[in-house]
């Protein structure tokens, strides 16, 4: 167990290592932030978070941005969680309000297999936006099953299962404030 969060109330006997400190998540959130700011001077954004897993990541990016933005949350599922994921993507939550004509950014936690988002990113290009991109702070390129390339990514990682800043194994360990990797044990 990490030293640094042997003090919680979980149980964290399975954190391997720090991956990512949250200082260098907070330095490279607000290089990201600068080079949207840049991209859209002058121009009216439409953030969305696809809950939950981009929630922290989402938080520390909007206040770093200065730009005019909205604010829009959607959740989605993979179909068949647990067997062969058929790229299809269920959508839970939808924005409240149309899209049409408007700068949009999707800000996501991770892209793994690009399932969710190569989907996602299909379907809202579909509801004719002024422009649409994509901003996530992890990256796993290894992980392809699908061609898609995140606009603005924060860090490429490698193949390994990733846990905090908003990412979470079974619900839990979202709060930690750096990327940490999880020990697997089969049982
Ligand atoms: C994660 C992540 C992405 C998706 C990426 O969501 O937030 O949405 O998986 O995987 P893919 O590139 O293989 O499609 P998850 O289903 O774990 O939900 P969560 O965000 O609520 O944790």
């Amino acid at each position: 167990m990490i030293e640094k969060y042997s003090f919680r109330r979980y149980h964290m006997e399975n954190i391997k290592k720090v991956l990512i400190p949250e200082t260098d998540l907070k330095f490279r959130v607000k290089e990201l932030a600068q080079e949207i700011s840049r991209d859209y001077k002058g121009e009216t954004v439409t953030l969305i978070c696809i809950l939950s897993g981009a929630s922290v990541f989402f938080a520390d990016l909007v206040r770093e941005l200065d730009l005019d933005v909205r604010f829009e949350f959607m959740s989605v599922s993979s179909y068949g969680s647990g067997t062969v994921s058929s790229g299809e993507v269920k959508i839970l939550k939808d924005v409240n309000h149309p899209i049409a004509g408007q700068n949009v950014i999707i800000v996501e936690d991770i892209i793994d297999s690009g399932c969710t988002l190569s989907y996602l990113k299909r379907v809202l290009d579909q509801r004719s936006p002024k422009s649409i991109k994509v901003c996530t702070i992890l990256d796993k390129p290894s992980r392809r099953k699908v061609d898609f390339k995140g606009d603005y990514v924060g860090f490429e990682i490698p193949d390994e299962f990733v846990i905090g800043y908003g990412l979470d194994y079974d619900g839990r360990y979202r709060n930690l404030r750096d990327v940490c990797v999880l020990e697997i044990t089969e049982d």
